[in-house]
């Protein structure tokens, strides 16, 4: 559920009419909804409640605005950081240092150094190298760094192949057969307070079973693990779970979710972690766009070409994504229409064939479910720059990013002095 509705014929955001915000700061420009992010966070928790005190870490990689993620600390959540660049983005969103999970297969000895400097809460670690490497700069710094390993399950996610993580053939994680070996070997490292296990599948998960099979191969490790003599009080099971993109797409519920891990990990005795990044933020924001005109097709249907662009949306150009496309301000024609945008290459189109709201020059349309994976996978291609962001709250809004245009980042280039 979000609240991107219409109201007297014309799209809010909560009880802001969109146009109000194109007409403010123009377009494109990306708007987020706290009463849809602080519902997807509550409907979440409320999903997990029956466990002992879960940590709830949103992945900033979804949604990294320092507005929303503060949105989501002020509803109890930790954060899930990939980067050195979110591990200060969310200090800097204020989450407690200890609420901070730190993923990635490729973190750099200055990341790393970085997380243990500000006492983060945990390090997935995600091979035997990593570990030894953490593990020799705590050590260093007479410390002992809070981590649990990554495992593949080695799990079909049934998602795209893009975004399928827990395959015995992606990066990440030590592959299952030589967990305890790798266990065993990074526990006995004097820098480390190896204390459990983690994993993370895939994203956008439309089906339970695979998680379900993945958690069941936890549960047995960790079984393993303790018979090894290790102690294990850590168990982190990553995000995933789907959102609908369209009508008729039916993500399992966070409820059903809630349900399958409570039953699944009942025996476990660990404290449990989770890194939710679509489901909280995804249908929580809307890229907002302008119609610059309509052309008349080849032997198709005609081009709408909006003033958003693949640099600014790229799901649907890299992963063939649908995103829901509608009017701000419908007249009850339809029309099929190719949705494409300015930027010189075939790729940069939204939808083809699609049956839409009827849209003529100058008029507002939003992309919909564009509040994961959206600003944050924005470039600069074509030399356009980066839309702003706005946050609304009931009746009022901000805009929690600038738009960065195009000449300030070439201001950041020079032509050195023997090019003169
Ligand atoms: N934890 C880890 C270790 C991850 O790699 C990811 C996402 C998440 C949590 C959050 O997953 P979520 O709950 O959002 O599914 N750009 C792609 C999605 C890439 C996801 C990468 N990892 C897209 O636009 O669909």
């Amino acid at each position: 559920m979000d609240h991107f509705h219409l109201k007297n014929g014309e799209l809010h955001a909560e009880d802001v009419p969109l146009a109000r915000i194109a007409d403010e700061v123009g377009t494109p420009v990306y708007v987020y909804s706290r009463a849809t992010l602080e519902r997807h966070a509550q409907v979440f928790s409320e999903a997990l409640s029956g466990l002992d005190d879960p940590l709830i870490a949103f992945a900033v990689k979804s949604n990294p605005n320092l507005a929303v993620l503060r949105v989501l600390q002020q509803q109890g959540f930790g954060a899930d950081v990939v980067s050195g660049g979110e591990l200060k983005r969310a200090l800097a969103a204020g989450f407690a240092p200890e609420k901070i999970v730190f993923s990635g297969v490729g973190k750099t000895d200055a990341e790393l150094a970085l997380g243990l400097d500000e006492g983060i809460g945990q390090f997935n670690i995600e091979s035997s190298e990593e570990g030894r490497e953490l593990a020799e700069l705590a050590r260093s710094r007479g410390t002992r760094a809070p981590a649990v390993l990554r495992i593949n399950p080695d799990v079909d996610a049934k998602t795209h192949a893009k975004i399928s993580t827990g395959k015995a053939e992606n990066k990440f994680g030590i592959p299952l057969i030589r967990a305890r070996e790798t266990y065993r070997e990074l526990a006995g490292l004097d820098g480390l307070d190896l204390r459990g296990v983690a994993i993370h599948i895939g994203s956008q998960l439309l089906d339970l079973e695979p998680l379900e099979s993945a958690f069941a191969k936890v549960g047995k490790l960790v079984a393993d693990l303790r018979s090894d003599g290790h102690t294990i009080t850590h168990v982190d099971l990553g995000g995933g779970l789907g959102v609908p993109y369209k009508a008729g797409m039916t993500p399992p519920s966070p409820a059903e979710y809630g349900a399958l891990v409570e039953r699944v990990t009942a025996d476990w005795n660990v404290k449990l972690a989770f890194e939710p990044g679509r489901v909280i933020a995804g249908n929580a924001g809307v890229l907002l766009t302008r119609v610059i005109r309509v052309k008349r097709g080849g032997n198709g249907p005609p081009f709408v070409i909006v003033d958003a662009a693949m640099n600014d949306l790229a799901r649907p150009a890299l992963y063939g994504a649908w995103h829901d496309f509608d009017a701000v301000a419908p007249d009850g024609q339809r029309m099929t229409a190719n949705i494409v945008g300015p930027i010189c290459e075939t790729g940069d189109t939204f939808a083809t064939d699609r049956e839409c709201d009827a849209l003529a020059s100058g008029d507002l349309a939003v992309f919909r479910t564009a509040g994961a994976y959206g600003a944050t996978m924005a470039s600069s291609y074509n030399s356009r720059g980066f839309v702003a962001e706005v946050l609304v709250d009931g009746d009022r809004f901000a805009v929690v990013a600038d738009r960065i245009e195009a000449s300030a980042i070439m201001d950041a280039e020079r032509v050195p002095e023997w090019l003169a």
